[in-house]
C-alpha cells in the first residue's frame, strides 16, 4: 500500500496506564474507516506515549510514530495549534493567545513530522496530510521528496482574509500549504476564504480551482467530509431496544441529546440557556421534558477550556435546582465522559430531537451519525448554520445559535413536529448522508489527488503556464 497518512495523532494512542486506546476525535474515527490495510500512518501516541517507540503493525495499520517532548506538547500542541490557530480558524470566537516561542515549535514539529514522512513514504507514493497542526508539513515534505504525490484536508474551518491576515506568519503558513498539490476543504465557504487570503496576502490568486506558487500548480476544492453510514445504521438498528430502556428510565415524554467534545466552539451554553428559559416559562414541562449532555472534557489545561466546563456545569446546576423533580432529579443529565458507540447509537435512537449548535464548525459529524442511526425515520436535528453539515442536511431545523428566541423556537418546533413531518424530513436527511458516506469523500478526494498531479507532471515537463490549465470545477476523468 502506497498510501501515508500523516496526522497529528495516531489511530490509537496510550493512557497513562500503559493500555493502548482509540484515539479521540472525528478526525481519527472518519480517516481510520479509509484506511486500507497496510496504509502507513504518521503521528503522536499522546502524552503517555512511551518516547523511542518504533514502527509497528497495529490493526493492519504501519504506524510511524513522532515523539513530542513536553515543551512540544505545550508550544506546539497546546499553544500555536490550539490557543491560536483553533479560536483564529473557528472565527475568533474566543480570545487569540499569541506566543513566537510557539511558533518556532510548531514549525519544528512540522518538520519533524515531515523528516518522518519521507523516511517512511514508498517511492512516488500518496501522501495525505490532515489538519490545522501540520500546516507547514505540506512544503516541507515536497522540499524532501518530490516524487510524492501530496494532498492536504482541512477539518475545521478556514478563516477569512482579515483575520487570516492578523497572524505574524500568514505567509508561512499559507506558503506551507501550497506545497500540496490538492488541499481540501470541508465548505465552498472555506475554499472562497482561501482563494481571498492568497490573493491578498501573497498576490497568488486562484483561477477556477488552481494556483500556482513557485512554478508548482495546486489545486483546491471543498471535499465534505462524511460518516460510515452503514455501519452507523447498523448500530442503530441494534439499539431499538436499548432506546426504549433509556426513555423509560428518563420517564420522558420529550428528550432531548447533545454530544460534543466539551469545546467552547460547540455552542453548548447557548442550547442549555435555551432549554432553561423554556422550563423557567413553562413552555416546556420538567417533569417529562429531559435533556441528556454528553460531553467528555477535551484539551485539559489549553485556556478557555477549563472555563468552559465550569461555565456548563455551573448552567447545568442551576437548571436542576430550579427545577427538581420529586424524585430529586433533574430535566438535565449531564455525562462527562466518552461513550462508546454502541450507547451513543442509543442515545441517538432514544432522542426525540439531537441539539448539534456549535458556533463555527468545520463539518460536525453528530449530526450526520444521528440521521444514519434513525432507520425508523423519527427524531428531529437541531442544527446550527454555522455547522458545514447545514449545507447538506436541509431536512434539519436550522438555527442560529448566537439567537436565543430562534433556538427556543426550534426546541418547541421539534417536540411538536407532527410525526410525517418528522418523517419527510428525516429521510430527506438519509437519502443526502447515503450520497456521501465517508468511503466516497476519501475516494473523491484520492482520486482528485491522483488526477491532478498527473497534470502536474504532465506540465512540468512541457513547462506550461499552469494558469493555462483547464478551470473545470470536477477535475479531469474524475466521476463524482
Ligand atoms: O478536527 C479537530 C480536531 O483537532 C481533530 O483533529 C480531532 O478529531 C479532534 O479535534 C480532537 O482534538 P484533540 O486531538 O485536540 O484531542
Amino acid at each position: 500500500m502506497d498510501l501515508v497518512i500523516v496526522a497529528n495523532r495516531l489511530p490509537v494512542e496510550f493512557t497513562a496506564d500503559g493500555q493502548m486506546v482509540v484515539s479521540p476525535g472525528g478526525l481519527v474515527s472518519a480517516v481510520r474507516s479509509v484506511a486500507a490495510v497496510g496504509t502507513h500512518w504518521v503521528g503522536w501516541g499522546g502524552e503517555h506515549a512511551p518516547r523511542g517507540t518504533k514502527s509497528r503493525v497495529v490493526d493492519n495499520l504501519v504506524l510511524h510514530p513522532v515523539d513530542l517532548a513536553a515543551s512540544e506538547v505545550a508550544g506546539f500542541y497546546k499553544g500555536f495549534a490550539n490557543s491560536l490557530l483553533w479560536p483564529l480558524f473557528h472565527g475568533r470566537v474566543r480570545h487569540v493567545e499569541l506566543r513566537r516561542s510557539w511558533w518556532r515549535s510548531y514549525r519544528q514539529v512540522n518538520e519533524r513530522f515531515a523528516a518522518e514522512v519521507a523516511r517512511v513514504a514508498p517511492l512516488g507514493g500518496t501522501v495525505w496530510v490532515h489538519d490545522y497542526h501540520l500546516l507547514l508539513a505540506p512544503a516541507a515534505i515536497r522540499a524532501r521528496r518530490p516524487d510524492l504525490r501530496i494532498g492536504l484536508f482541512l477539518h475545521i474551518p478556514f478563516p477569512n482574509a482579515q483575520l487570516m491576515a492578523t497572524l505574524p506568519w500568514r505567509r508561512e503558513v499559507l506558503e506551507g500549504m501550497l506545497g500540496a498539490d490538492l488541499i481540501g476543504f470541508q465548505a465552498d465557504d472555506d475554499v472562497a476564504n482561501f482563494a481571498a487570503s492568497t490573493e491578498r496576502l501573497l498576490r497568488n490568486p486562484l483561477r477556477g480551482h488552481w494556483t500556482t506558487r513557485r512554478g508548482h500548480p495546486v489545486h483546491v476544492d471543498a471535499f465534505p467530509i462524511s460518516i460510515d453510514v452503514g455501519h452507523w445504521d447498523d448500530l442503530g438498528n441494534a439499539a431499538a431496544d436499548r432506546a426504549l430502556a433509556l426513555r423509560e428510565q428518563l420517564g420522558a415524554t420529550a428528550l432531548f441529546f447533545g454530544v460534543d467534545r466539551l469545546d467552547y466552539t460547540k455552542g453548548i451554553t447557548q442550547r442549555l440557556r435555551a432549554f432553561g428559559e423554556l422550563l423557567d416559562q413553562g413552555r416546556l414541562d420538567p417533569r417529562t421534558t429531559s435533556f441528556v449532555q454528553v460531553a467528555p472534557p477535551s484539551r485539559g489545561d489549553v485556556p478557555g477550556y477549563g472555563e468552559e466546563k465550569e461555565e456548563v456545569e455551573a448552567m447545568i446546576a442551576s437548571i436542576n435546582d430550579m427545577h427538581r423533580r420529586d424524585d430529586g432529579s433533574g430535566p438535565v443529565l449531564y455525562i462527562d465522559e466518552n461513550c462508546d458507540e454502541a450507547q451513543l447509537a442509543a442515545w441517538y435512537r432514544a432522542a426525540d430531537a439531537v441539539v448539534v449548535t456549535p458556533l463555527a464548525d468545520g463539518m460536525n459529524l453528530v449530526a450526520k451519525e444521528f440521521v444514519a442511526t434513525r432507520s425508523d425515520n423519527n427524531g428531529v436535528l437541531i442544527l446550527s448554520e454555522f455547522a458545514g453539515a447545514a449545507n447538506e442536511l436541509d431536512g434539519a431545523l436550522l438555527v442560529n445559535p448566537y439567537d436565543l428566541d430562534a433556538m427556543k423556537s426550534a426546541f418547541l418546533a421539534a417536540v411538536e413536529m407532527p410525526s410525517d413531518e418528522r418523517a419527510r424530513r428525516m429521510s430527506t436527511m438519509r437519502t443526502a448522508i447515503r450520497d456521501n458516506d465517508v468511503h466516497r469523500w476519501a475516494r473523491r478526494f484520492l482520486t482528485r489527488l491522483d488526477t491532478v498531479s498527473r497534470v502536474r507532471s504532465v506540465d512540468t515537463r512541457r513547462r506550461g503556464a499552469p494558469l493555462a490549465m483547464p478551470d473545470q470545477s470536477t477535475a479531469v476523468g474524475e466521476r463524482q
